[in-house]
């Protein structure tokens, strides 16, 4: 059996989606409708404060998903099935004409045990992790829960938007005595590129200068780019590593 009919576009071109149909999820065990109460203290809220969908999949995944049920037998997969990682080949050269190899492909359950695994793999409990807030909160957990500390280099609010405060930026790797372990600085920087909560698409420029000013100190950035595709029409996302970042 194989799910290799649903890599690369097959099925999804010509879609439609139908975002009128309401599908209720209350009583579904499902955290943005029955948690409401939890979180806001009544049930009578309209819970905006999560970004889980109220529309249905997309009708290739579902049928995907079920062409593999029939098997009847869910034993342990390969690491990188290779019909997912040519799916992700694909999308990458087809969006950004940027060329990725198969051996840079680590599947995860998700974005923050990512997250949390990249912190742990790229510094020690003591260390300065730079983040730009307001940002989405797993980075303030996941950077904390690994007994490193949190460097905020705040975004700035000017007028209408938010940007980068590039001086401050500077100043977050500048060494520090007297915390361990020595060399007491930021070895990493954790990017939100589409930015969460902020809105921003980062420009190529601002990319350029983040990758300059880290990798001129020796850090090493986690951008976490889920939001890629989930922009408003003519505004271009450019991955961080495709505008001439150097990859580990
Ligand atoms: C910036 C950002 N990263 C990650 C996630 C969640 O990713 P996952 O569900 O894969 O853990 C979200 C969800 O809102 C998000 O906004």
């Amino acid at each position: 059996m194989s799910i290799s009919n649903y890599s690369k576009d097959n099925g999804c071109k010509d879609m439609k989606y139908d975002f009128d149909h309401v599908i209720s999820r209350k009583n579904t065990s499902c955290i943005k409708w029955d948690g409401v109460k939890a979180v806001f203290g009544t049930s009578d809220a309209i819970p905006m404060w999560i970004a889980d969908m109220d529309m249905p999949i997309a009708k290739p995944i579902t049928d995907a998903i079920k062409e593999r049920m029939k098997h009847n037998i869910f034993g342990y997969p390969l690491h990188n099935p290779k019909s997912v990682v040519e799916s992700v080949m694909y999308r990458m050269h087809k969006l950004y004409s940027w060329e990725i190899k198969p051996e840079w492909i680590i599947l995860t359950p998700g974005i923050i045990p990512a997250l949390y695994a990249s912190v742990r793999a790229f510094s020690r409990p003591g260390d300065d992790i730079i983040l730009q807030g307001p940002v989405y909160h797993p980075f303030w957990s996941a950077i904390k829960d690994n007994g490193c500390h949190i460097s905020e280099n705040r975004l700035l609010l000017n007028d209408d938007h938010y940007e980068i405060n590039f001086d401050d930026l500077n100043t977050k790797f500048e060494k520090r005595d007297g915390r361990p372990p020595t060399p007491s600085r930021a070895r990493l920087l954790i990017l939100c590129s589409p930015h969460n909560p902020v809105g921003r698409v980062w420009t190529k420029y601002e990319l350029t200068k983040i990758g300059e000013i880290t990798t001129r100190n020796g850090a090493i950035i986690v951008s976490d780019e889920v939001h890629s595709e989930l922009l408003f029409p003519n505004v271009n996302h450019v991955p961080i590593v495709s505008g001439g970042v150097k990859m580990l």
